[in-house]
C-alpha cells in the first residue's frame, strides 16, 4: 500500500469530502460529517451497491427500517448479552482501551504506567429511554446493525409482497456502535452507514447460495475499480464467529494500516427468525407447499459499511505522480464512482456564458459537474485531479469558431477535440 492514512485524512479535509463532526465545539470522537464531494461519493457507492445486489439474484426487495428498536428485540437478537468488546482501564490516567488492541504486559501507551484494571465486557449499543417513562418497557437502543428490522418485518414483507423463498431484502441505513476506541478515520466509527442484504432460503440451499454470494460480492469491488491485488477473502475460524453465525467469510482490503475487514458474508442459519419467533410469540416459519410442512428459512447476509468502503476507495485511488513537470495528487477513481464527472473550464471569464450553456445541457442529463473559472488552466486541472474528476472540458476562443471543446483525460492527460453536439455521447460512453 503506497499511501498513508494521514495523507487521505488531509485530502478529505482539505477538499471538503469529510469534516470532523461538531468541529467548532472540539469535535465528536468517531463521528463525521460529509461535505459536498463526500455526499456525492457516498451516493455513487450506494447506487452501485443497489445495482450489484439487483443483478446478483432476482427477487430482491428493499426496505428502510427504524433506527430505534425496543429492548425486547435486542434481547431476542442476542445483542444485549453478546454485543460487547473487552474493555480495560488505566487507573493512573483513566484512559480506556479495547483489551485486544493493546499489550497488557506492557505499560499504558498514554501515561507510561502499568496500572490496568481487570478486563470486563463493554456492551457497544447506545441505550436510550422513550418518552418520560422510566421502566424497562421504555428502554430502546440505536441499532448496531440494520439487519434486525428486516427480520422482525419478515411476516409483513411476505404478506405484502408477492414473494416466495428464496428472496432477498436489502437495506441501506445508519447504524451506531459505542466503540471503545474509534480509530483509523472512517474505518471504525460510532455512527456509520451499512448496506446489508439478507437472503432467505431453504436450509438445504445455503451451501449453494453462500459461495455464490461471496463471489458476487467480491466481484463488486473490482467493478468499482478497486485493484484485485488489494482484495482477499478471509474465512472465519470457529472462534472468530459472531454469536449468530455458523460460517462467515470476510472480504478484506489492504488498508495503509494492514489487511482488514471490508465486508462480511455470514450464514446466519435460522438463528434470527427462531429467536424472534420465541421472544415475540409470533411464528415466523413458512409453509412449503411441495414438502407439505413448515420450516424456518435460513439467512445468508452480506454487510458492508458505506463509510468503510468510502475509505477503501480513497486509499485505492490515491496516487502521486508528475504531470507537465509538476507533482500532482490524483484520485484515480473509476469514472463510475467519481463524485464529479466533468469539470467545465472556460479559458477566460468572458467565455463563461457560452460554457454555462454546456454545463446546463449536461446537468439536465443528471451529470454531476463542477464549473471552475478561476486560476490558470494548469491549476484548475490540478484541483480536479485531486478530487478525482475524470474529465476536464475546456471552452476556449476557438470553441466559438468551430463549435468544439477540448476534453482532457485525468489519467492519461490526453486531450481530444470534441464537437459540442457530441459531448454528452462522448462522456456517457466513457462513464460506464
Ligand atoms: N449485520 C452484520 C454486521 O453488522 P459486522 O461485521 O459487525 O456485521 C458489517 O459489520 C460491516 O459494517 C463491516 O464489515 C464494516 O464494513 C461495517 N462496520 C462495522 N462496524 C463499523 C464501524 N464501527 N465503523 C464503520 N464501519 C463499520
Amino acid at each position: 500500500m503506497s499511501t498513508s492514512l494521514e495523507k487521505i485524512v488531509a485530502l478529505c479535509k482539505r477538499r471538503g469530502f469529510v469534516y470532523q463532526s461538531a468541529d467548532i465545539y472540539g469535535g465528536l470522537n468517531g463521528v463525521y460529517d460529509f461535505g459536498h464531494l463526500g455526499f456525492l461519493l457516498k451516493q455513487n457507492i450506494k447506487r452501485y451497491w443497489i445495482q450489484s445486489i439487483l443483478t446478483t439474484q432476482p427477487n430482491i426487495l428493499f426496505m428502510d427500517g427504524a433506527i430505534l428498536g425496543p429492548h425486547a428485540m435486542w434481547e431476542a437478537s442476542g445483542h444485549t448479552q453478546n454485543f460487547h468488546d473487552p474493555l480495560v482501564d488505566c487507573t493512573n490516567c483513566k484512559r480506556r482501551f479495547r483489551a485486544d488492541d493493546i499489550d497488557l504486559a506492557k505499560v499504558c501507551p498514554v501515561c507510561g504506567k502499568k496500572a490496568w484494571t481487570e478486563i470486563r465486557q463493554f456492551n457497544m449499543m447506545f441505550k436510550t429511554n422513550l418518552g418520560a417513562v422510566a421502566d424497562e418497557s421504555a428502554i430502546a437502543y440505536l441499532r448496531p446493525e440494520t439487519a434486525q428490522s428486516i427480520y422482525v418485518n419478515f411476516k409483513n414483507i411476505i404478506s405484502t409482497n408477492r414473494v416466495k423463498i428464496p428472496f432477498g431484502v436489502a437495506q441501506i441505513g445508519k447504524a451506531f456502535r459505542n466503540e471503545i476506541t474509534p480509530k483509523q478515520f472512517l474505518f471504525r466509527m460510532r455512527e456509520f452507514e451499512q448496506m446489508e442484504m439478507e437472503w432467505f432460503c431453504k436450509p438445504e440451499e445455503t451451501d449453494k447460495y453462500f459461495p455464490e454470494w461471496v463471489n458476487a460480492r467480491q466481484e463488486f469491488y473490482t467493478t468499482l475499480g478497486i485493484k484485485k491485488e488489494h482484495i482477499r477473502l478471509h474465512p472465519h475460524a470457529k472462534e472468530e464467529l459472531s454469536h449468530y453465525s455458523s460460517r462467515t467469510t470476510d472480504i478484506e482490503y489492504e488498508f495503509p494500516f494492514g489487511w482488514k475487514e471490508l465486508e462480511g458474508i455470514a450464514d446466519r442459519g435460522d438463528f434470527d427468525l427462531t429467536q424472534h419467533s420465541k421472544h415475540s410469540g409470533k411464528d415466523l416459519a413458512v409453509y412449503d407447499d411441495e414438502a407439505k410442512k413448515s420450516y424456518t428459512p435460513h439467512i445468508i447476509e452480506s454487510s458492508v459499511g458505506v463509510d468503510r468502503l468510502f475509505l477503501t476507495l480513497m486509499c485505492d485511488a490515491y496516487t502521486e505522480d508528475v504531470a507537465d513537470g509538476e507533482e500532482r495528487i490524483r484520485l484515480a477513481f473509476s469514472p463510475r464512482v467519481a463524485p464529479i464527472k466533468v469539470a467545465i473550464l472556460p479559458l477566460v471569464k468572458n467565455l463563461s456564458d457560452s460554457a454555462r450553456k454546456i454545463y446546463t445541457h449536461l446537468a439536465s442529463h443528471g451529470l454531476m459537474l463542477d464549473f471552475d473559472e478561476s486560476g490558470s488552466i494548469g491549476k484548475r486541472y490540478r484541483r480536479q485531479d485531486e478530487i478525482g474528476t475524470p474529465f476536464c472540458l475546456t471552452y476556449d476562443f476557438q470553441s466559438q469558431e468551430d463549435n468544439a471543446v477540448t476534453i482532457r483525460d485525468r489519467d492519461t492527460m490526453q486531450q481530444e477535440r470534441v464537437s459540442t453536439d457530441q459531448i454528452l455521447e462522448y462522456i456517457m460512453r466513457r462513464l460506464v
